[in-house]
Order: structure tokens, then C-alpha cells, then sequence
């Protein structure tokens, strides 16, 4: 028997065709001796069906029906039958198949399967199994519609964006998985070396020297769907292996990584869904998108836009403002407006959000109602009957909007009033939903400084070339991010190609002479013959797949993912090791409690 079909193809036009599908038992239901079968593959399901009156006379019926008892719910097995037409009235509009039906002549057990630990079958919206136990049998749960579309689509965005790179003469490289630590802000997976004892690699946080290095290289337009480890903790939109579209390009500006990446991502839109994006991406600068909308990744498909409130409030007598932008802070609010909220929030919820703010890192949460024309609330007091007016006209207060007040340190009050925002928002169902608005974050700072310890880091890594002198107040850098709905989806940057301003930019960073010739001392090597002017940028295919099907989590565009604890539970990795192993590797493990892998947390942040 071989498959001439598969299950999503029959249609009313092969009425007649002889036919032999291969697939699994989705459904069984028996009707008074005649038994129809969903068989279902990744292309669909075909109702088949098992009618003993009427098959051929010279057809052995009591040897197929004893076949067709093995018959157990997700059994891999294959049929030879007729296509004929449902009988009226029991046709499927939902299923493209649904017209037709395949009555079976002979039957065979591919491969029996033990009853499965879930439904594989559709689920009702919203009733999935377990995710662990989803995640011990991943295989079961690959036969899901849903995780069907997933792999597929994942597998399209691949196939379209080498389509479209090769087009513009980049090569795929390939770069070392075993190789030395790359910073990217994360802990380093270590490999340890069997022939050089008590000396490890580091898995790569991403390709990011090398790509460089194959710019040195002359490679001047390289690509790479590139794994990536990181050892952090889990989140919806991470994992500790993952999947960037890594790019790099020499002897071009910023826009001419942004233009290609436009170029690629319009391609695999029209690729995919038929439809034309429109370019260029819009483009915010950083300041702007925290000072509007709290995240330097703003979701901006709805309003609740902050409004700086500092200039307005300047003299209030409340104190704690007072305090906070003696220090150098900022107040700023927004304005729920009743239109917004249609007048439903209350009390209630207002001390859910100061509460939520807390969460958050705000120090506090201020509040004020427009009522009778002013703003109210118990701390109205403190304030000028002026400031109230200038507050009221500045956010464009009209009756019943709620104002909430945010105050602190600038980036972490903006930060934690970004969250807030997105709180509310998905509270008052403001969110739009099949709406992808891509945009371009620019103009961003080269360092951050620690408020505590004012050590200086990297905004996004330390091969950034920066705009203007290090040492200055407010040096920018040459990178930039492309988001896509609130997500950060993939940051790129110009590098440094002089080895003297890349030493000079791990000196700010607080690493030593030594350190900088130790760890990044082959890099700067490389810089140092003729290292042409370069840039890149890395998308995160994951997260690009996750955005764009509506997905919750990571975990579900990723065929084999680990789980909130970074486990995975289908293989039970990580592993303890033989001690043999480890003797040979000169490694001692201090004792590990029995590992629980099962229990995860309940909550996830994201
Ligand atoms: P960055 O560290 O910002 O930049 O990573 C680029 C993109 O990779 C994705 N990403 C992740 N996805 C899933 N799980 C994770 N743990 C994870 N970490 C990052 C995100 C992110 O935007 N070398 C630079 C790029 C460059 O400068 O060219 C880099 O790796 O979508």
C-alpha cells in the first residue's frame, strides 16, 4: 500500500477515485456496525469509512474488520478505498474535504499507538492540555492543527528570507557553536574541553564577532539563521536557545540595513499572506518612545500617550514631588479618558493600579478625577487650584477622565508607567488585534549608567560604533531596534572598525588593558587590518513567528522548546552525567538534590 493522497486533498472533482491515504486515527464513532473514521495528517482530515454491506463481494470483510479494531485513537495506518460523496445533508463546510468521504476496501496498522495521555484533536478555544504535559509528548502534540501552522509558517518565513537574501547577493555562513564568549548580557552556557582540561567554550550568545570578523573577511554581505544560548530565565518571549536571522553588511550606512531588512520583511509578508506592507517603517527616537509611552519598545497601536507634567508642577507644595524633581526626576500622567474607559473605573480598580505600580517599581501611584470641572482626589490639597488647572489643560482632562500621576527617577518611573499603561490598556480592551505596526527605534544612547554604582554599560553591546566622544555627557550610538506590537523583534547597529576606539569603548565599559587583550584580544587583532566600515542586525525568528500567529508564548512556534525552567521535559535535559564522564573531563559536581522538573511557577513575567 503506498499513500496516493494526502488527507486534505480529496475533493468533490476525484468522486470515484481509487485511493490509498496514510495517516493517524483522530476520531472513531460506529454506527450500528459501520464505522467512520476522522484520518487525519498535516494536511488535513478525511473522513473515512468502514461499511461492511458494502464492500466488493470477493473481499475478505470479517479480516478488514479485525484490522480495523487495532484501529486505536492516533494509530498511524493506511486504507484503500473509493472516494464517493457524503450522503445529503452530512457534508463538513468547515473541512475543505468535507464533501467527500472514502469508503474503505482494505485496511492496515502502520504503527498502533497506546491510548495518548491528551486529545489530539482540535481543542475547544482555549482548553489545552497541560503545557508539560504537552511538552513530554511534544510528538502527540506536533499533531495539533495549531502546532501544524506553527512549524509551517516558521518553516515559509525561513524559506522566504533566504529566497529574498540570496536574491541580494548575501551568503550563508556558518559560524563556531563551540567558541569563546560573545557578551550579550546573559550568562554563558560553557562547554568544558576534553583535550585541554579545565578549559571550556562558551556556546554563542549570538555570532556577533564573528559575523564581524567575516566582514574583515571581505564576506561584505553575510547571513545566518543562527542558534543562539543564553542562560537566563525563561520568559513567554524567551528561551535559552533560540533562532535569529543574523545579518551583517560592510561598506554601508544605518539605512542601509534598515532598507534591506524592510525589503525582507515586506517580501515574507507578501510571501506569506499575500499582502503588501507598507515602507518605509516609521521611526522613533528613543527619548520620544519612553517619554510618550514608557518602553523603548512602545506598543502604539492605541493611545494613553504620558504627558510631562514637570514644567506644570514645578512649585506644587506636594512634597513628595517636590523631592523627586529636586533630585532630578520627572512627573508625568495619563489621561484615562471617560471616553476610553466608558466611565467603569472605580475605586476598586484605582487601588489595583497604585498596587500594580508597586509591582512595577513605581514609588507610588497619584490619582485624580475630573469632577465638577477640577481635578479631585484625597491629595488634591496639596495642590494649587493653578497646578490643578495647569495639569487638567495640559493632559486635556474633560469631565470624568481619570488621571493617574507617575514620579521619579526618569527611566525607571517611565518604565514602570509604560507597564501600567499596558495594563490599563489590556484592561479597557484597547489593544487592537490582526493589526502589525513595525517600526524603527533610532537615535539611541551608546551607554547607560548604573543610578547606584554610575558604571557605565552598554546600551545594546560594545561593538557599537558610537556617534561623537565616549567621554561626553549624552555620546550616542549607531544602533537601533525594530519592534513590532510592543516587542523588540530584532537590534542592530554600526560597529566600530577602529581597534583604538574599540579598546577605548571596553576601557569606559571598566574592563583593563589585560582584560580587553585577554577576552577580545583576537577581535581587536582583527580590527587591526583593514576592517571595513560595517553594520548588522539580528531578528529573532522566534519571536517573529510568536507576534505575528497571536501567540502567547515562544514555546509554541518552537518544535522542541524547553519549559519555564528551562527543562526539557521530552528528553529530561539537562542530565546528570556518569561520573566516569566527568573524570575524564577533570570535572567535580558538588551534590545535586533530586531535581524537580515537573513543578513549574504559575506566573511568568514577562
Ligand atoms: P540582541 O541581543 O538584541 O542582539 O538579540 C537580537 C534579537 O534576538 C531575539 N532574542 C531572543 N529570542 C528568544 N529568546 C531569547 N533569550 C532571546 N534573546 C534575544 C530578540 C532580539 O531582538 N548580536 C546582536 C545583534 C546585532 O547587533 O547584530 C544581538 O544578538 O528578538
Amino acid at each position: 500500500m503506498k499513500r496516493t493522497n494526502t488527507c486534505g486533498e480529496l475533493r468533490k472533482s476525484d468522486l470515484g477515485k481509487e485511493v490509498c491515504l496514510q495517516g493517524w486515527v483522530r476520531f472513531s464513532r460506529d454506527h450500528g456496525g459501520v464505522a467512520f473514521i476522522d484520518l487525519a495528517d498535516r494536511y488535513g482530515i478525511t473522513q473515512i469509512v468502514f461499511d461492511p454491506a458494502d464492500l466488493p463481494s470477493e473481499t475478505d470483510a470479517s479480516r478488514i474488520s479485525d484490522v480495523m479494531k487495532k484501529f486505536t485513537r492516533e494509530s498511524a495506518v493506511s486504507v484503500n478505498g473509493v472516494v464517493r460523496e457524503r450522503v445529503e445533508g452530512t457534508a463538513d463546510a468547515r473541512n475543505p474535504t468535507g464533501e467527500i468521504e472514502v469508503l474503505i476496501s482494505d485496511a492496515e496498522i502502520l504503527g498502533r499507538s497506546k491510548i495518548p495521555p491528551f486529545e489530539v484533536g482540535d481543542q475547544k478555544e482555549g482548553v489545552l492540555p497541560n503545557e508539560d504535559v504537552r511538552m513530554k509528548y511534544r510528538y502527540l502534540d506536533l499533531r495539533r492543527t495549531e502546532m501544524i501552522e506553527a512549524i509551517t509558517i516558521r518553516s515559509r518565513f525561513m524559506h522566504l528570507a533566504r529566497q529574498y537574501l540570496e536574491s541580494k547577493d548575501f551568503l550563508e555562513v556558518e559560524t563556531p557553536i563551540l567558541a569563546r564568549s560573545t557578551p550579550e548580557g546573559a550568562r554563558d552556557f560553557i562547554v568544558p574541553s576534553r583535550v585541554h582540561s579545565g578549559t571550556f567554550y562558551a556556546l554563542p550568545q549570538s555570532p556577533q564577532l564573528f559575523k564581524q570578523m567575516l566582514m574583515v573577511g571581505s564576506i561584505d554581505r553575510y547571513y545566518q539563521f543562527a542558534r543562539c544560548f543564553r542562560d537566563e530565565d525563561s520568559r513567554k518571549d524567551r528561551q535559552p536557545e533560540f533562532t535569529q536571522l543574523d545579518m551583517e553588511m560592510s561598506f554601508i550606512e544605518e539605512k542601509d540595513i534598515q532598507d534591506v531588512i524592510e525589503g525582507l520583511i515586506s517580501f515574507v509578508w507578501d510571501g506569506l499572506y499575500g499582502k503588501k506592507l507598507e515602507v518605509p517603517f516609521p521611526r522613533i527616537g528613543y527619548t520620544e518612545a519612553m517619554e510618550r509611552f514608557g518602553s523603548d519598545k512602545p506598543d502604539m497601536r492605541y493611545g494613553l500617550e504620558f504627558v510631562k507634567l514637570t514644567d506644570v508642577v514645578k512649585d506644587v507644595p506636594y512634597e513628595i514631588f517636590q523631592r523627586i524633581m529636586k533630585s532630578g526626576g520627572i512627573v508625568a500622567g495619563i489621561n484615562v479618558s471617560a471616553e476610553l474607559s466608558g466611565g467603569k473605573i472605580g475605586r476598586n480598580d484605582i487601588d489595583r493600579y497604585i498596587n500594580y505600580a508597586k509591582k512595577v517599581g513605581l514609588g507610588g501611584l497619584t490619582w485624580m478625577k475630573i469632577q465638577d470641572g477640577v481635578p479631585t482626589s484625597n491629595i488634591t490639597k496639596y495642590f494649587t487650584p493653578e497646578i490643578l488647572e495647569g495639569i487638567k489643560n495640559e493632559m486635556k482632562a474633560e469631565e470624568g477622565d481619570i488621571l493617574f500621576l507617575v514620579a521619579g527617577p526618569w527611566k525607571s518611573t517611565y518604565e514602570g508607567g509604560g507597564a501600567l499603561r499596558k495594563k490599563i490598556a489590556e484592561d479597557l480592551d484597547l489593544v487592537p488585534k490582526d493589526v502589525f505596526q513595525f517600526f524603527w527605534l533610532v537615535d539611541c544612547p551608546m551607554f547607560e549608567v548604573d543610578p547606584v554604582s554610575g558604571k557605565y554599560d552598554a546600551f545594546h553591546h560594545p561593538f557599537v560604533k558610537p556617534l561623537g566622544d565616549i567621554d561626553g555627557k549624552a555620546c550616542g550610538g549607531a544602533c537601533f531596534d525594530i519592534c513590532l506590537n510592543g516587542n523588540e523583534l530584532g537590534s542592530g547597529s554600526l560597529r566600530i572598525n577602529d581597534p583604538e576606539i574599540q579598546k577605548a569603548v571596553f576601557r569606559k565599559l571598566g574592563k583593563s588593558d589585560e582584560d580587553i587583550e585577554e577576552e577580545f584580544g583576537f577581535f581587536v587583532e582583527a580590527l587591526s587590518y583593514g576592517a571595513p566600515p560595517h553594520g548588522g542586525i539580528a531578528i529573532g525568528v522566534d519571536r517573529f513567528i510568536t507576534i505575528i500567529l497571536g501567540k502567547e508564548t515562544i514555546r509554541d512556534v518552537i518544535a522542541f522548546p524547553k519549559n519555564k525552567k528551562a527543562v526539557s521535559l521530552l528528553d529530561n535535559s539537562p542530565a546528570k552525567v556518569p561520573e566516569d564522564k566527568l573524570e575524564e573531563l577533570q570535572i567535580m559536581t558538588l551534590s545535586i538534590d533530586d531535581l524537580d522538573f515537573e513543578t513549574v511557577e504559575e506566573s511568568e513575567e514577562e
